[in-house]
């Protein structure tokens, strides 16, 4: 398992400020379907987000559980990062497309708790699922990302990733349509399948 260094932040305490550690730890590690709850939590504050998760209403507790038996029946990883038993954030390596000609090709998600960004936790969650790609033998990797999502834009290109076009208008979120970019990154470098 890898750990995160712990973050520090200055916490105001009356007219005092004290150093207090946000958590002891962070764990990154294969979700089990006991985490389905803590990554729903998760997903449904980011479809809140006008530049995330293109859903218009939260997901309900079946459609993540249906989500995640599909993923780990096909043996597409999903991750989870822990702390102090809470899940913080979570991320998934899945089909591009069902297709036979796709079966080397992944699709990327990430999703960190709102209070826990910034703290590194979204890179190491990416780390693990471009070593899980590898692991699989895939060769390429998606990320589909609206393109007013700059957090996820910046973490994506910070990992190698990069911007293979924009789809204009190919998306619809709260009434608007949005521009969506889709990013690719490419893991190894096999002259054939
Ligand atoms: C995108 C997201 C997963 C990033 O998670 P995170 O834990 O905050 O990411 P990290 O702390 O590991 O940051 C890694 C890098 O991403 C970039 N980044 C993250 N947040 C950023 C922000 N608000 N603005 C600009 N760059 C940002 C930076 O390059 C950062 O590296 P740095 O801190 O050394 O500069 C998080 O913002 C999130 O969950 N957003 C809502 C859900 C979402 O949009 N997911 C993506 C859908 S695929």
């Amino acid at each position: 398992m890898r750990r995160v260094k712990p973050s520090k932040r200055l916490v105001p305490h009356g007219a005092v400020w004290f150093l207090a550690g946000v958590s002891d730890e962070v764990i990154i590690r294969a979700a089990v379907r006991e985490d389905v709850p803590g990554i729903l939590l998760i997903y449904n504050a980011a479809v809140r987000e006008p530049a995330a998760a293109y859903e218009d209403v939260p997901h309900t507790l079946a459609q993540r559980e249906e989500w995640f038996d599909y993923f780990t029946g096909r043996n597409y990883p999903i991750l989870v990062a822990e702390t102090d038993g809470v899940i913080v954030g979570w991320g998934s390596l899945g089909p591009h497309q069902e297709r036979m000609g796709f079966r080397f090709t992944g699709a990327v998600a990430v999703y960190v708790k709102e209070r826990s960004r910034r703290q590194g936790i979204g890179g190491r969650l990416m780390e693990a699922l471009l070593k899980a790609g590898r692991e699989r033998q895939l060769h390429v990797l998606l990320a589909t990302i609206d393109a007013a999502n700059e957090p996820s834009l910046q973490l994506h290109a910070r990992h190698g990733f990069t911007k293979a076009g924009v789809f204009s208008e190919a998306g619809c979120k709260f009434g608007e349509w949005r521009d969506v970019i889709y990013l690719q990154r490419k893991l190894d470098d096999r002259p054939v399948p």
